[in-house]
């Protein structure tokens, strides 16, 4: 039976015994703890600390006296004078067994740590990138058995961390000699390792111990927007996230105009894909500026995409996708160099990794979806949509998911809406009106204060109130219809309808008036006819699409719903019921996930793991094509009205009553109005 000292370390519960003076670190790694380290063990990376406990552990069967560890050492002190160690903290491989002990190792020495999302449903993402830093000494240059710096540098990757092959590009080798002499054979290197490489290739090199980090970019390219979270890939934070509108949009507001410009215009898709390069490249270089880092610090970024952005960011021509049968260049996800796609204001050797397609309509950014909310490991039949200019749409269970994307056109995110703008502060984001008076009170970004309380313009004074973001165009309309500003049909009244001056003529209809500040040279804010029916549109679209993968599931109830989508957080649930946004579910089960497409891409870009387990789930869901379905279109004229007729909320009468459904005049011409805006569309 041994006696070597017992080391049990926690969380992990793994155990062994070992010799004294076995390293901390060492034993961790011949046991398989996720302890963490850069400089493998040289007393300089501070990645391994960990906390000894000291006393009784009847628990785990030991008694840890006080010299159970070797004494705090010279390497130690130094690293406590120069940066600090927390009490009760040290450095793993500096600190040997010296008796029976317990290790603990914090959160932040994992290699593998657990980032929780912020979202409702919190879903873990475990830390393992596919870029790590790595600290190597290096052999010097000898006259008498001469071999390449590279060659060496491999050696010592080889021996101290048992890395077998490396490759690296040219820019890189043209930095290897100065940088290992700069280091005084000491230095840091980024290794890549995708999950479907056989080699890991040489990012980046710094001379000695690299400490300013390791960023990557997770970027949802939508049609209208852009958005993008700067992430730390050793601790999985967010840094920074940041935004800027598709500059795509001056070519065609939809994805189908994009295709058509590209049709109509030779050499239209290429002016697209560099318009996307440049505004990511600014977007790299804004983001950085805004978390404090060097750009080229960020080397890896993840993309989230429908298909026709897929193909533009790709610098592939869309126009197969604008015609049956919709066939993708490749549907397979892709890895290649930032440099390759324009991408030239990262680190110069960045690597990019694009989530596959389902297909030629249901994009990366509905694999994204997949990846985050997991309906295929729902018991419960789940109904997931993701608003945006496209509305990706998932129905499933640990049977069977479905996909479909649904073209709702860019309202939703406050595109197309005479006051609408994208989601900033000094937008509009929340509303209610009055049922009585019919007057409005409001919400803007930047501040949380109502536009009736005290204090409220105080806090908007930098910033105006400059118009109505997604969140609160939906708001507005529901809140309209509420108060009986608007009727089933979606058409606004007049004043004399509605009781309310603010209800002011607008051509030949009506407009209602939010906010005017147009007396000292500010916006005048409008809810118009025009918007409600973009909205009507857009939503009856997004029914539609939901409607049809119930009715390939056969089922004409879905057990819960999650709202997704960069605004999908904020959309209330009394009001998305009250447009007839979504098919029938228990109030209580429908909740908001936030920006999921861009949490599966942070996932993607935190964990390679999951981009071998998307690409997987993917070849499973079932897709359906809205756009050759016949029924598509029944169901998108059934849910033109507000709420639709077809399938009312039973629930929607125990939390708003309506008023009337019709004003006498003028139904039956809105109606038609609305078929005839659906032929052009
Ligand atoms: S492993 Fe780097 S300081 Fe211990």
């Amino acid at each position: 039976m041994t006696t070597d000292p017992l080391v049990v370390f926690t969380p992990s519960g793994k155990r062994g015994h070992f010799p004294v003076g076995t390293p901390i670190l060492t034993a961790a790694r011949q046991l398989g703890v996720d302890l963490d380290s850069v400089c493998g063990g040289r007393g300089i990376c501070s990645k391994c600390q960990i906390t000894p406990s000291y006393g009784e552990f009847p628990k785990h069967g030991v008694t840890v006296s006080e010299n159970a560890l070797s004494a705090w050492n010279a390497v130690e002190q130094r690293y406590d004078d120069k940066r600090g160690l927390k009490p009760g903290r040290r450095l793993g491989c500096q600190a040997t067994v010296q008796g029976d002990v317990v290790i603990d190792v914090p959160p932040e020495s994992q290699v593998h740590r657990q980032v929780v999302r912020k979202a409702a449903a919190a879903r873990a993402i475990t830390m393992d990138p596919a870029t790590r830093l790595y600290f190597v000494v290096v052999e010097e240059p000898d006259m008498h058995s001469p071999t390449g710096d590279l060659e060496r540098l491999e050696r010592a990757l080889q021996q101290q961390w048992q890395i077998d092959a490396v490759t690296a590009d040219l820019s890189l080798m043209s930095k290897l000699q100065p940088v290992l002499r700069k280091g005084k054979w000491e230095v840091t290197v980024a290794l890549h390792k995708g999950h479907k490489d056989s080699l890991a290739r040489i990012v980046e090199i710094w001379p000695g111990l690299h400490e300013q980090g390791l960023y990557g970019l997770a970027i949802d390219l939508g049609s209208t927007t852009i958005a993008a979270h700067l992430t730390d890939l050793e601790t999985g934070e967010v840094k920074a996230s940041s935004g800027l509108m598709n500059p795509q949009i001056r070519f065609g507001e939809d994805l189908m105009s994009r295709v058509s410009y590209a049709m109509m215009n030779p050499g239209g898709d290429q002016e697209m894909t560099k318009a996307v390069h440049e505004a990511i490249n600014d977007l790299t270089t804004s983001i950085a500026g805004e978390a404090g880092i060097d750009a080229a610090l960020i080397v890896e970024t993840v993309f989230v995409c429908n298909p026709v952005m897929h193909h533009l960011l790709l610098g592939l021509d869309p126009v197969e996708l604008g015609q049956a049968p919709f066939a993708l260049a490749t549907s397979e996800s892709m890895s290649l160099p930032a440099r390759e796609m324009g991408l030239t204001t990262m680190n110069p050797r960045a690597q990019v990794y694009i989530l596959p397609c389902i297909a030629g309509h249901v994009g990366a950014d509905c694999a994204a979806v997949a990846l985050s909310e997991e309906p295929g490991k729902s018991d419960d039949l789940v109904l997931i949509v993701d608003v945006g200019t496209n509305a990706e749409i998932l129905l499933g269970n640990t049977h069977r998911v479905l996909a479909c994307s649904s073209p709702t056109g860019p309202a939703f995110e406050g595109a197309q809406i005479s006051s609408g703008q994208r989601a900033a502060p000094g937008a509009i984001e929340r509303i209610e009106i009055d049922p009585v008076t019919k007057d409005p009170r409001f919400r803007v970004i930047g501040s949380d204060k109502w536009s009736d309380e005290d204090g409220f313009d105080i806090d908007i004074a930098t910033t105006g109130i400059t118009g109505i973001c997604g969140s609160g165009i939906i708001e507005a309309v529901a809140e309209m219809r509420i108060a009986g500003l608007l009727d089933e049909s979606g058409l606004i009244g007049s004043a004399a309808q509605t009781g309310t001056e603010r209800c002011v003529p607008e051509g030949r209809t009506h407009a209602y008036l939010i906010h005017d500040a147009s007396a000292e040279g500010g916006p005048r804010i409008t809810v118009t006819q025009g918007d409600i029916r973009a909205i009507q549109l857009a939503k009856s679209a997004l029914y539609a699409g939901a409607r049809l993968l119930m009715d390939e599931m056969a089922v004409d109830k879905v057990d819960r719903v999650v709202l997704a989508g960069a605004f999908g957080a904020h959309i209330s649930t009394k009001h998305a019921m009250v447009l007839g946004m979504i098919p029938d579910a228990p109030l209580d089960k429908v909740t908001s996930a936030g920006n999921a497409a861009g949490t599966g891409a942070r996932i993607a870009l935190c964990n390679i793991g999951s981009r071998a387990e998307i690409e997987r789930v993917v070849r499973e869901i079932t897709k359906i094509e809205t756009a050759i379905e016949p029924k598509f279109q029944d169901h998108f004229v059934a849910a033109n009205a507000i709420p639709h007729k077809s399938d009312p909320f039973p629930e929607l009468a125990q939390v708003v009553t309506l008023p009337a459904p019709s004003f006498n005049t003028g139904g039956a011409d809105s109606e038609k109005s609305g078929r005839r805006r659906r032929r052009r569309s």
